[in-house]
């Protein structure tokens, strides 16, 4: 199952300036904010998680919440996926990937989703 979705960085850089570090609480976690050193990254992330949402079916909203999905950076910095136990559980899932790339003022992300005896 895949998902995609594109995001306008100038939306998210505005988001940040009018609410500061709570424009990014409401999409992210402690541990994913350290990640974000710029808008782009953090459009990808958004974008990222939207994804993530459309590969299961449910898109963003009470069956998967932003705070559902995990993002994280290996050591060349290529970004991982993870859903929460209680969703993989739920959608029996194996495994998820990311790829995120920004250019012209857009963020773009997809998300690949195995699921078991998919
Ligand atoms: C990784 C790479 C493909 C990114 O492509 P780009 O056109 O510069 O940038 P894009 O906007 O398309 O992609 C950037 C996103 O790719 C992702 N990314 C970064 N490194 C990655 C990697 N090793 N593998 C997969 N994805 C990666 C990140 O999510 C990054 O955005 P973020 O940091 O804001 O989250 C490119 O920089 C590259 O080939 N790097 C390796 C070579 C290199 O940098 N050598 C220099 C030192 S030897």
């Amino acid at each position: 199952m895949i998902g995609i979705d594109i995001v306008v960085i100038d939306r998210i850089e505005k988001l940040i300036q009018k609410f500061g570090d709570k424009a990014l609480d409401r999409f992210l976690s402690f541990e994913e904010k350290q990640l974000v050193k710029s808008s782009s990254t953090a459009a990808g992330f958004w974008a990222a998680k939207e994804a993530a949402s459309k590969a299961i079916g449910t898109g963003i909203g009470a069956k998967c919440g932003f705070h559902d999905i995990k993002i994280s950076k290996d050591k060349n910095n290529a970004p991982k996926i993870k859903f929460k136990k209680a969703i993989r559980k739920k959608f029996k899932i194996k495994d998820s990937s990311l790829s995120i790339t920004h250019d012209g003022g857009f963020a773009i992300a997809v998300v690949a989703v195995e699921v078991k005896n998919g």
